[in-house]
């Protein structure tokens, strides 16, 4: 069984339904990221698990024990919380050891624990210093501290770099990897940054109006998106119309090209689908394989990015985003070019509505 074990979990704020049977496993040590738009739940999940909300309907597990009817502070989980909430009026020091003193740990046991983690997230000579003498990332390291110094069983993060510059979070959120992993702590990370979750996570959980649309390893959700939802909200991609010849079949018709994709497709024969495309998959000219289709384009858009040059082509059906690589010695193509683009059968994603 999972060591921390939500099952069927519901929460309705009077006649809102913000949390629609959440059911989802984590193992022990495990990195599982939320992710999902602004109000899709993410946090009330986050609460309840913590112990902070209480659910309509629905069981948490942790390590074969209920808790569902547990007060917050008997759960031994630590939590972040998406705004800063250290406490004003205490140091460092004082904070990182809140929780020690509370659980009435003696003064020695607590001074040692707070040095520990001190060094964890390498600010050891700021320890006398209060919240508002500390930077934005500093302040978040403590909060994390804080929530690691009691050693709970379970860590929750709530958005813990969303106020932070992009410079900062990125450095932020490989420190929060490696001492999750030196801990080997189970863990939960709530974000609404698709990198930020693929990055870092295990697992990523893509939630969507209360519910989780789809659970899987980052490589599963970006490659293989079970729902148009995840497909869109995570990465870049492009729609394009096509029809559907024979969906048990796997024939299409893409831009007056027939296409047989040689596998069972959701959707209606006869009817006209959504293709989507990843931009890194589409080439630019003719790929060398067979199992691949060729359409005819003319190109709309050029981003110089650096390493990537983004490419727009206008074909039959819509617009195609591609990415190629930039080469010093041959300068971009320029708008108004036609050209041929091609992508490979098993890149053609036929999403379920
Ligand atoms: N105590 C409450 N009473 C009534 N409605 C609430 C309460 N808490 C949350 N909600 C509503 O529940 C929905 C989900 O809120 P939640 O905070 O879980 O979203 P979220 O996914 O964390 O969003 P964000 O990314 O903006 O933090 C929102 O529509 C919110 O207004
Ligand atoms: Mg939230």
């Amino acid at each position: 069984m999972a060591f921390l074990d939500i099952h069927q979990l519901q929460k309705s704020f009077g006649a809102l339904r913000v949390v629609k049977d959440f059911t989802l496993g984590i193992d022990k040590g495990e990195f599982v990221s939320f992710l999902g738009p602004s109000g899709c739940g993410k946090t009330t999940v986050l609460r309840m698990v913590a112990g902070f909300e209480t659910p309509t309907s629905g069981a948490i597990r942790i390590d074969g024990r209920d808790v569902t009817g547990l007060p917050a502070n008997r759960r031994k989980i630590g939590m972040v919380f998406q705004a800063y909430a250290l406490f004003p009026n205490l140091t460092v020091e004082e904070n990182i050891g809140f929780g020690l003193k509370v659980a009435g740990e003696d003064k020695a046991a607590i001074r040692k624990r707070v040095g520990e983690m001190l060094e964890l997230i390498g600010l050891s000579q700021l320890g006398g210093r209060y919240p508002f003498q500390l930077s934005g990332g500093q302040q978040q390291r403590v909060a994390l501290a804080r929530a690691l110094a009691p050693r709970p069983q379970v860590l929750l993060l709530d958005e813990p770099l969303s106020a932070l510059d992009a410079k900062i979070r990125v450095s932020l959120r490989e420190e929060i990897r490696r001492i999750q992993r030196d801990l080997g702590i189970t863990t939960i990370f709530v974000t609404h940054d698709q990198e930020e979750a693929l990055s870092m996570s295990d697992r990523v959980v893509v939630m969507h109006q209360g519910v989780a649309d789809q659970v899987g390893t980052p490589f599963e959700i970006y490659n293989r998106p079970a729902t148009r939802f995840v497909a869109q909200f995570v990465g870049t991609l492009n729609l394009i119309d096509a029809d559907l010849v024979d969906a048990a079949a796997g024939r299409i018709r893409l831009g007056g090209v027939p296409v047989a994709l040689n596998r069972s497709l959701p959707g209606q024969t006869g009817k006209r689908i959504s293709l989507a495309l990843r931009p890194e998959t589409v080439a630019l000219g003719r790929k060398d394989e067979g199992n691949a289709v060729v359409l005819a384009g003319t190109i709309t858009e050029v981003h110089f990015l650096g390493a990537v040059i983004r490419i727009r082509v206008a074909v039959e059906g819509g617009l195609v985003s591609l990415d190629t690589f930039n080469q010093p010695d041959r300068p971009p193509p320029s708008i108004g070019t036609p050209v041929e683009i091609s992508v490979s059968h098993r890149d053609l994603l036929v999403l379920a509505a």
